[in-house]
């Protein structure tokens, strides 16, 4: 492990085998961070370590709690503590009017998003609490704050985060655990893929930046909410929208 701002910690990320999970992986990582990747595509998985030089990889699906209380239990067995957390496992849902939302498919999307970073964080708060010490970090989304036409149970999962996110960032406010939420604008990730290009016209329309952000920008402030250097913020939520919000 190389000296740097993570040295000596363990991290653990949720949805770590694309888009921003991985890039906050490979920051950490480079950082000297022992980074554990997990993700419920295996494939994608195997690749996401030799590309962030993570210390270990686990097939989670965030769905299922049982199998995320095992993954957190197995981490600091075998690494000996668990110090970051950054939840990042999500999903678009299908863009549609909620007159025609079929609730499976509601369903998915909030038990993925936000009954995920539940369990996420459940899981690890033991482990923290043993050493007096967490940062934990929520992707959020812009969508919870405002809320985008056609895409209401994906800003119910994100605004859901929110209230999550404050509820326990007070919990735990004495405890030298950290929890905080990011809401981002759209960025570039295969998360994109997912959508119709009305959707994402849509969207980079209301930024006043005029672009969609980059995964290493949003990976900068997160590895910033999960160093020793956020020291006084909890319970928050950090814009990183291009401007499209001022709140
Ligand atoms: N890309 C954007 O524009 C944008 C904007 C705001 C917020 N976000 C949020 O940021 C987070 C990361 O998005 P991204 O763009 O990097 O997406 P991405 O699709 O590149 O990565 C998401 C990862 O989550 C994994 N995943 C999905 N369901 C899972 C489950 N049940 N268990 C475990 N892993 C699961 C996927 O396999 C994938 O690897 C998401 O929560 C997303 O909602 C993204």
């Amino acid at each position: 492990m190389s000296d740097g701002r993570f040295s000596g910690r363990v991290a653990v990320i949720t949805g770590a085998a694309s888009g921003a999970g991985k890039a906050v992986a490979a920051r950490l990582a480079a950082e000297g961070a022992a980074v554990v990747l997990w993700d419920m595509d295996e494939t994608a998985l195997a690749a996401a370590q030799q590309q962030t030089r993570a210390a270990l990889t686990r097939c989670v699906d965030v769905t299922d709690g049982n199998s995320v209380a095992d993954a957190a239990a197995a981490v600091n067995e075998t690494l000996g503590r668990l110090d970051l957390l950054m939840c990042s496992a999500g999903v678009t849902g299908a863009t549609a009017p909620v007159a025609e939302y079929a609730l499976d498919e509601w369903s998915r999307v909030i038990d993925t998003n936000l009954t995920g970073v539940f369990h996420a964080c459940r899981a690890v708060i033991p482990f923290m609490r043993a050493n007096g010490y967490g940062r934990i970090v929520n992707m959020s989304s812009i969508g919870g704050k405002e809320g985008n036409p056609n895409a209401a149970a994906y800003a119910a999962s994100k605004a859901g985060i929110l209230g999550f996110t404050k509820a326990l960032g007070k919990e735990l406010a004495t405890s030298g655990i950290l929890v905080n939420a990011v809401t981002p604008a759209v960025f570039r990730t295969s998360l994109l893929e997912q959508m119709p290009q009305s959707q994402i016209d849509y969207m980079i329309a209301k930024i006043p930046m005029g672009r969609v952000g980059e995964v290493e920008e949003v990976a900068a402030l997160v590895c910033w909410l999960l160093s020793d250097e956020c020291s006084f913020s909890t319970a928050a939520t950090f814009d990183i929208s291009g401007g499209r919000a001022t709140y």
